[in-house]
């Protein structure tokens, strides 16, 4: 194993069944750790849970809708016994809706912070307060997105809900620090998900153009960089918010020309 080793660490990857949480569930076993996968979808679960096991690493499918906070619940603890003890937890989940602020109605708000923002409380508070409980370290890591960083026209509900996550992560990594839990998250431009090409084959989202570095990102992107933050060479690294853009968001906002 390589400078990168998550040899034997237990890993619960939420919202893994496709897309960067399937990546990121993927990279995670290569580098050695013993992913279990919960998603909505039982059956994307399992398929995610087959190719880890695959590559010689433990691994479960569990099924929840982590917007309820019951179903959270008894999660951490079935990782736990599955996959266990778990060191890492990422929690991936999300979706968008576009709506313009003058018209857009409470469903739509409540439903983008549910999707977004809510369970970060649910998925986090129950893993925390396992590694508390047993006296372990833990790293979180969890994904916002560049629209919580920037105004965008028809997409306030999800913005506010990603801008939510960036504060959430500071807070519990402040909180949590003296338990020895580290929180991060990583904050995506544009990725090639299944959903987004579904999405802009349907004309709902709008397609980009490429980001800085001429192409745009692809699911193991994403999951590398988280795959970085859970790991030991991240270990001083807590509170922060790592984007991965393909340079996006370092230009120049107006024109100097
Ligand atoms: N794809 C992009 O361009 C992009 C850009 C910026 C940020 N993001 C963020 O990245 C994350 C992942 O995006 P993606 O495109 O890979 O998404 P995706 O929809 O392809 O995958 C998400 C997975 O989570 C599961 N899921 C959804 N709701 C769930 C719930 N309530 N409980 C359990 N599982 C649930 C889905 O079944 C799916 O398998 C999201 O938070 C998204 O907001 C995506």
């Amino acid at each position: 194993m390589g400078i990168l080793d998550l040899s034997g660490r237990g890993a619960l990857v939420v919202g893994g069944g496709q897309g960067m949480g399937r990546a990121t569930a993927l990279l995670l076993a290569q580098a050695g750790a013993n992913p279990a996968v919960v998603d909505a979808e039982q059956a994307r679960a399992e398929s995610v849970a087959g190719e880890i096991e695959a590559l010689g690493c433990k691994s479960a499918a569990l099924t929840a809708d982590v917007t309820n906070r019951e179903e959270v619940q008894g999660l951490i603890v079935a990782a736990d016994e599955a996959v266990g003890p778990l060191d890492i937890v990422v929690n991936i989940v999300g979706g968008a809706s576009w709506a313009p602020l003058l018209s857009v109605d409470d469903a739509t708000w409540e439903r983008d912070f549910d999707v977004n923002l809510r369970h970060h409380l649910y998925v986090s508070q129950a893993a925390a307060r396992n590694w508390v409980d047993q006296e372990r370290p833990g790293v979180l890591c969890v994904v916002a997105s560049i629209s919580g960083m920037f105004g965008a026209a028809r997409h306030g509900a999800y913005g506010a809900a990603k801008a939510g996550v960036l504060n959430f992560v500071k807070t519990a990594a402040e909180e949590w620090w003296p338990h020895g839990i580290r929180v991060n998250c990583v904050v995506p431009g544009t990725v090639r998900t299944p959903r987004m090409e579904a999405e802009w084959a349907a004309g709902t989202t709008p397609r980009p153009s490429t980001d800085l570095l001429g192409t745009i990102a692809e699911p193991e992107d994403i999951g590398g960089a988280i795959t970085f933050l859970v790991s030991d060479l991240a270990r001083k690294i807590t509170g922060q918010a790592l984007v991965v853009d393909g340079g996006w968001t370092t230009r120049f906002p107006y024109s100097l020309t």
